[in-house]
């Protein structure tokens, strides 16, 4: 039998839990007793419910993930959990833990993941709450967990209770007068399984592997040593067949080997060098903790996530999952580009504009209002899981393009011409110090405050715009109704042109200012052109508007998408 401690504590007052979970330095969370607080305050939120119940714990493998498994399998034992589901090694993807969650109806899971954040020592470090539908937290709960740990005065736990978690085994321990198990798994199965249930197998292997009428699909995945590795393997290696040679960085590592584990052009360049060789039909990335992902055509032609979500939404009938369920509505965060509202037009289907980051479309996808829906940050997914799925929207590609028979370049013009196209692009302004990132916002907002701005005339070159609406964000969730307010200052022209500011709510310390721009055009002559040509005028309108340079003396972005 083991025994239960109690130690006091001392408190923290930065424990808020961002757009999605609380995310810091590792060195903040090494901190004596930060961790634990955090731990303690999740289950002290959960309030009678923590009784005999089943939370899933795993992570994206990074540095810290198996220290903090092993400090929550002490904190869990000490307060009454019943049972953690352990992914083998501190490895679980954060859509494979989604799936568990739901499929096995366990209580929740604490996600050990700062995503797409580099990770080490000196790097970041974080730790997420998902609850029983599968999905990040909802901000009602996080801000439970917040305002606990403001006054928390101790944490309990068990000193003496270490589980190998490097064995798939199950242990039963007496803790006090009850009952404690762990179970450490194989974090891939349950997921591999869910893939074949959703996805034509057979279609997709033809197509990679090539047919009498077909050329071989040349495919080549990139798990940016995140958590995908063992996942990319056994789905496209084992189970599809393509080669060993075309999955690469496919190890976790703690410090992802150095690179920014992040699905973008700017972090997967490697990947784009390859892929515009002219060899592989189709490039993917995933990101740290395997819910993001980056889509790329031969010669590394760019597929933009909102168009990606948009060219989903048109095909969706193609893959079998949903032709089974139906299509229940499609969904995107605000500053996602707003290609697939078009979509949502055409098949009369819903469309719900949300605010930024996956928690907002759980409560849709519940109450059976939602099908898909994205974001323009390389998240995509469906009402199969509650997060995002970089490995989901990869598959639906390949499905799609394999029952379409054409190129991903192929799929994307003709969807521009029945639809037009959406040009998007994002300016990340990273590593911002907080005060001058704040004055950028205050800089718009006294602008957009103006009642004479509705009206105004904004030019650069021989463009003009004419603002038709400026606010700040708001959402209401249709089914609980809670009210999120200041979700990012957008500027609406008449001819459905974009801008929005928001400050990222995902960064570990400092500040990132984000831009986005979208403007549409119908004239098949520039369908080919660069985003950032078209997009020009109004980047510079942006730009001046809200005086970036002088505030934060950032001439450009560090990332552009
Ligand atoms: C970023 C993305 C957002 C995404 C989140 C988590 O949040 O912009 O779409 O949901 O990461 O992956 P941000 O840093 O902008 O708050
Ligand atoms: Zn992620």
């Amino acid at each position: 039998m083991m025994n239960i401690e109690e130690t006091k504590t001392n408190i923290f007052n930065d424990q808020k839990p961002g757009t999605s979970g609380l995310r810091k330095k590792v060195t903040v969370f090494q901190q004596e007793f930060y961790t634990e607080n955090f731990v303690q305050a999740i289950f002290d939120a959960q309030g009678d419910r923590v009784v005999d119940s089943t939370f899933v714990v795993g992570g994206d493998g990074r540095y810290y993930v198996k220290e903090v498994v092993s400090k929550i399998i002490k904190i869990a034992a000490a307060n009454r959990v019943g049972k953690l589901i352990v992914g083998r090694n501190g490895i679980f993807s954060t859509p494979a833990i989604s799936n568990y969650i739901r499929k096995y109806k366990t209580n929740g899971a604490i996600v050990l993941t700062a995503s797409h954040n580099p990770g080490g020592p000196d790097n970041d470090f974080g730790i997420k709450f998902n609850c029983e539908n599968g999905g990040p937290a909802p901000d009602q709960v996080t801000n439970r967990i917040f305002e606990i740990t403001k006054s928390l005065e101790s944490f309990k736990y068990v000193p003496n209770l270490i589980i190998d978690i490097e064995k798939e085994q199950s242990t039963a321990i007496q803790v006090g007068d009850r009952k404690f198990v762990v179970e450490v798994i194989n974090p891939v199965e349950d997921y591999v399984v869910l893939m074949k249930e959703i996805f034509d197998f057979p279609s997709i292997k033809e197509l990679v592997h090539g047919s009498a009428e077909r050329p071989k699909f040349e495919l080549i995945v990139d798990c940016l040593n995140g958590v995908t590795g063992p996942y990319a393997q056994c789905i496209f290696g084992t189970e599809l067949g393509v080669g060993e040679s075309s999955i690469v960085h496919s190890t976790p590592l703690e410090d992802f080997g150095g690179l920014h584990p992040d699905p973008n052009l700017t972090y997967a360049s490697n990947l784009v060098d390859t892929v515009r060789k002219g060899v592989y039909d189709m490039g993917v990335a995933f990101d740290g903790d395997g819910d993001r992902n980056m889509i790329i055509g031969k010669n590394a032609f760019f597929v933009n996530p909102s168009d990606s979500l948009a060219v989903l939404a048109d095909n969706l009938e193609l893959i079998p999952y949903f032709k089974k369920t139906g299509i229940k509505g499609f969904a995107r965060s605000m500053p996602t580009g707003s290609a697939v509202d078009r979509v949502a037009l055409n098949k009369a289907c819903d469309i719900f504009e949300v605010p930024t980051g996956w928690k907002y479309f759980g409560n849709l996808m519940d109450a059976g209002r939602l099908s898909l829906c994205g974001e323009e940050s390389f998240g995509t997914g469906s009402d199969h899981i509650r997060e995002k799925d970089g490995i989901w929207a990869c598959l639906a590609w390949l499905n799609i393009i394999a029952k379409l028979g054409k190129s991903i370049e192929e799929v994307l013009m003709d969807h521009w011409k029945i639809y037009g196209r959406h040009f998007f692009t994002r300016y990340d302004y990273e590593g911002c110090e907080s005060l001058p990132a704040n004055e950028v916002m205050i800089e718009i907002v006294s602008l957009i405050q103006n009642p004479k701005f509705i009206g105004e005339k904004l030019s650069w070159g021989d463009k003009t715009y004419v603002v038709q609406k400026a606010d700040d964000f708001s959402y209401q969730d249709i089914i609980d109704h809670s009210l999120t307010v200041n979700q990012g200052l957008r500027i609406l022209f008449e001819d459905g042109s974009r801008i929005v500011f928001r400050l990222s709510g995902t960064g570990s310390s400092g500040a990132t200012i984000r831009l986005y721009i979208e403007s549409y055009e119908t004239n098949p002559s520039t369908f080919m052109m660069d985003a950032q040509v078209i997009l020009k005028p109004l980047i510079n309108i942006a730009i001046n508007m809200s005086k970036v340079e002088e505030h934060t003396g950032r001439k450009f972005p560090t990332v552009i998408t």
